[in-house]
């Protein structure tokens, strides 16, 4: 039987962080996790770059039942400490656009860092370790696992949501909550694309596929965000269309405003007055790509020249391009999301140390819990903020 202090499972952003924080605290760590590798979200985040924080990082960018939870654990460790430890390590990164921070080089650098840092405060780090069993004991927790029987004062879920089962992702941490009484709200998939299927928008969207319309306003629910979409085989993704997701329920109508940053119907009045021998297509496609000013001349106008169209014609052209809407028939779902909404219910957990209101000894850190973060280095901060909180109190 080994005894720890603290034992933490799940060896992801939170984990790594919450397990060398409380380690140089002089408390002795134990770190599980199932997989063959730690951090394999972070490996493969920001497109091999990982956007490891935000510069405008606030709780406003998180959404949550709760929406004061996730308050007390930013403001104690923030974007900057965050920060301070690349800088220390000599990671470069450079701001990408929206205060995103990426690594110059590869996300490796950001999961080296980590390690490092529990390789010198001493962190037991044991990789492929299967929990089997978890039981109160008198003094904290006695787990049974693949490589045996392990007591500790402190065990810390930190095993992540469900997005993209094949990188390790699990719903253990959920199962542990609700063995020990708490509750967990719905979960699904966050930060992920759309997927139509509407035979015709299907089809225009998968001719579109590879396809991005650089600046515009996507809405849904009373939220919007400004960035760019991108048309897929199967739908709509791109930073825009991800955001929204999060806020989107089966059922929901999507607004598109494919051009926000002009007044279409001026733009396309004053056109006819100057060019007025232009057809529409020819025009569109001062807008966007060929291909697509094409396609959309063809299947949602009449393309011909303008001057032969009345000023209703003109309005509905402007108000369709301006003012998309869609129903998406759903998402991508788990296999791509980045992130998954809902989890523990934070009700029953303390924001300022994490520890569990109904089994004291118990903390939850990371995504498992009911906190996301909009896409943009958010997740990661979230993860660094709780798994920092909760390392104090371990
Ligand atoms: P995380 O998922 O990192 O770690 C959970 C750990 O628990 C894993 O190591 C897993 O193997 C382990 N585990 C699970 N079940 C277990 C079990 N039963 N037993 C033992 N171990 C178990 N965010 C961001 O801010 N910037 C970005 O650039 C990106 N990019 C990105 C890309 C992709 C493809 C994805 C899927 C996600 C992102 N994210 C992101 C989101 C970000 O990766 C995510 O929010 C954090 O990794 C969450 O950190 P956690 O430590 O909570 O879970």
């Amino acid at each position: 039987m080994q005894t720890s202090d603290v034992v933490i499972i799940g060896a992801g952003a939170a984990g790594l962080m919450c397990a060398f924080v409380a380690a140089r605290r002089g408390r002795r760590v134990l770190l599980l996790d199932h997989a063959n590798k730690a951090g394999k979200k972070i490996l493969m985040s920001g497109g091999g770059r990982c956007n490891f924080t935000n510069l405008y990082t606030e709780p406003a960018n998180f959404l949550s039942g709760n929406p004061h939870f996730c308050k007390s654990a930013l403001a104690r460790y923030t974007q900057w400490d965050f920060i301070a430890l690349v800088a220390k390590h000599g990671v470069p990164y450079h701001e990408k656009k929206l205060g995103q921070l990426f690594c110059d080089n590869k996300s490796s650098d950001i999961l080296g860092m980590l390690l490092d840092e529990c390789r010198e405060a001493g962190v037991e780090l044991r990789l492929e370790t299967h929990i089997q069993q978890i039981e109160r004991s008198e003094s904290g927790y006695q787990l049974q696992t693949s490589a045996g029987a392990v007591t500790c004062q402190s065990l810390v879920i930190a095993t992540g949501g469900l997005s993209i089962p094949t990188l390790g992702a699990t719903g253990f941490g959920y199962q542990v909550a609700r063995q020990f009484g708490h509750d967990v709200l719905p979960t699904r998939a966050g930060l992920v694309p759309f997927t139509l299927t509407d035979p015709q928008l299907k089809a225009l969207c998968s001719e579109l596929s590879g396809t991005s319309v650089e600046d515009c306003l996507v809405s849904c629910n009373g939220q919007s965000f400004r960035e760019n979409i991108l048309f897929t085989h199967r739908g709509l993704s791109g930073p825009a269309i991800l955001q929204i997701s999060s806020f989107w329920q089966p059922g929901d109508t999507v607004e598109i405003n494919l051009l926000p940053h002009l007044d279409l119907l001026d733009w396309l009045t004053t056109q006819q007055r100057e060019r007025p021998n232009s057809e529409l297509k020819t025009l569109l496609a001062e807008l966007f790509t060929k291909k697509m000013a094409g396609l959309l001349s063809e299947q949602w106008f009449v393309s011909k020249p303008v001057k032969q169209y009345v000023p209703t014609e003109l309005e509905a052209i402007a108000e369709r391009l301006s003012c998309w809407s869609l129903v998406p028939s759903g998402t991508e779902g788990y296999r791509t999301a980045e992130v998954t909404l809902g989890g523990v219910d934070t009700q029953e957990v303390s924001s300022k140390t994490m520890e569990s209101r109904k089994s004291p000894g118990l903390y939850f850190i990371g995504e498992v819990l009911d906190v996301t973060g909009h896409l943009g280095g958010f997740n990661f901060q979230w993860a660094w903020a709780s798994g920092f909180a909760a390392a104090q109190y371990v």
